[in-house]
């Protein structure tokens, strides 16, 4: 039997896209990872080179003035800016999690009006779902959207939302039917000037410290009705279908943090000498970096698998097991990515401990791709749920 396909390898174009992206994140990114951490403030210049780059929404369409990377192609993206700045890594993935709901539900005036300026670099977008009573349950929502006529009328607030305050775009799901539980729940576009509009203080945080998470409060505020995304109701269904796709980009970014920690860890123990020699050659050591490296490969093969999947899905595939393979993914890369950046501290002794090095910013920055885009306990969730259906 022959193929017509690359066997099981990355394209020329993605192999070139990874070394590109790793240049210009060591260069211009991971040199200030350090102090992004340190001063837990926007990692402006990293957004910067990233837009300078194009690399700051490589998923959105040629249509909409985007590069139209596929989902492996981003997944690359945030990949490699994660191994240098995890906090850094959250502009990608989040301008696509904020987006894929008007790509995958919005009208055409919608992508229009709202893609192009993220593509250029000129807007920031968020995905605004959870809320402080309805997180995991994220059914049980309370911000409300009430029709006035040729507008809507939101009221509400948004917890623990990513890039808050910097973007100027906001996906906000919100209760329009009360009585209708997941499907009285639509999908719409605030923005930050829009009047009513305010944000919470910042969250003081373990890791990820440069990206801001606040609150979104909406008072009042009053939209034209052209500003939901699909149909009334649809708006839990798109949340969720986002979701699909873009757990495959927190998986991405455990990845990125993983990788970041095993390739200090291995520069590490070559120099470090105890008992006269580097404690690379001890076979305790060895055996953990070979298990870090193990399990690193491991998430990786199955995050791109996920990656591939997501790719058909937009592109029109049915592609029924998406949603276990992109939440098993979230879960496992980012397992990994906690239990590699852990043995990478380890691996340096009372240096891992410190902020001389950067494995405990990776161990602090994993923690959190265990938790958002649903916790770990909730991937587990959907994934039974997919398997006993
Ligand atoms: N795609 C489309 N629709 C879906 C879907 C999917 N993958 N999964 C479920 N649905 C639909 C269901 O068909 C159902 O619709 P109908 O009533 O019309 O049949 C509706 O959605 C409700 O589904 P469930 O009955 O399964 O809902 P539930 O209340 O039992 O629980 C849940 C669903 C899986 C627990 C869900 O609430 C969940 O994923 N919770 C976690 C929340 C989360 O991931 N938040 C992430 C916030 S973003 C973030 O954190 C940002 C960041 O990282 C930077
Ligand atoms: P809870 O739902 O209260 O969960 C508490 C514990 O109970 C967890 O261990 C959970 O796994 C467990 N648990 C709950 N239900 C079950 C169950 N059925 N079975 C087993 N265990 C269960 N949200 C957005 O919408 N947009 C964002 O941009 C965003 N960014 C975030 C950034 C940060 C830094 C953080 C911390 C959160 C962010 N989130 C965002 C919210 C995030 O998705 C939620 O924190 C997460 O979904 C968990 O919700 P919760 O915090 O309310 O925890």
């Amino acid at each position: 039997m022959t193929s017509d396909f690359p066997l099981y390898e990355l394209s020329e174009e993605h192999g070139l896209l990874r070394e590109t992206v790793r240049a210009l994140a060591d260069a211009k990114i991971a040199p200030k990872a350090a102090e992004t951490d340190e001063t837990a403030a926007f990692p402006q210049a990293a957004y910067e080179a990233l837009i300078q780059a194009d690399l700051h929404a490589v998923h959105i369409p040629e249509a909409y003035e985007g590069v139209g990377a596929d989902a492996l192609a981003t997944v690359i993206v945030i990949e490699e800016v994660a191994r240098a700045c995890a906090s850094s890594s959250l502009i990608p993935a989040v301008n696509k999690l904020g987006t894929v709901p008007i790509l995958l539900s919005g009208s055409e005036d919608l992508k229009k009006r709202y893609l192009s300026p993220v593509a250029r670099g000129e807007a920031l977008f968020s995905y605004a779902l959870s809320e402080p009573e309805a997180g995991s349950d994220a059914v049980a929502m309370r911000t409300r959207a009430v029709r006035d006529g040729d507008h809507w009328v939101l009221n509400g607030t948004k917890r623990w939302i990513t890039n808050a305050g910097v973007s100027d775009y906001y996906t906000v799901m919100a209760v329009t039917d009360p009585d209708q539980g997941a499907r009285g729940i639509s999908a719409f576009v605030v923005e930050k000037n829009d009047p009513g509009v305010s944000f919470g203080a910042l969250e003081k945080k373990l890791g990820i410290k440069g990206s801001p998470t606040r609150e979104v409060i909406m008072d009042d505020v009053r939209i034209p009705a052209d500003r939901i995304i699909g149909e009334e109701g649809t708006g839990f269904k798109t949340a969720l279908a986002t979701l699909d796709h873009t757990r495959v980009t927190i998986a991405a970014q455990a990845l990125g943090i993983a990788q970041g920690a095993l390739d200090y860890a291995i520069g590490y123990v070559k120099e470090r000498k105890q008992f006269g020699k580097p404690i690379g050659d001890f076979q305790g050591v060895q055996f953990m970096l070979a298990d870090m490296a193990m399990k690193l490969e491991a998430a990786r093969q199955l995050t791109y698998a996920a990656a591939a999947k997501s790719e058909r899905r937009m592109l029109g595939a049915a592609e029924p097991d998406l949603t276990f393979v992109s939440s098993a993914a979230k879960c496992y890369a980012s397992d990994a990515a906690m239990e590699i950046t852990t043995d990478a501290v380890q691996l340096l002794g009372g240096y891992g401990y410190v902020r001389d090095y950067p494995v405990e910013r990776m161990m602090r920055d994993a923690k959190i791709t265990q938790i958002y885009e649903g916790t770990n306990q909730i991937q587990r969730v959907v994934m039974s749920r997919a398997l006993l259906k």
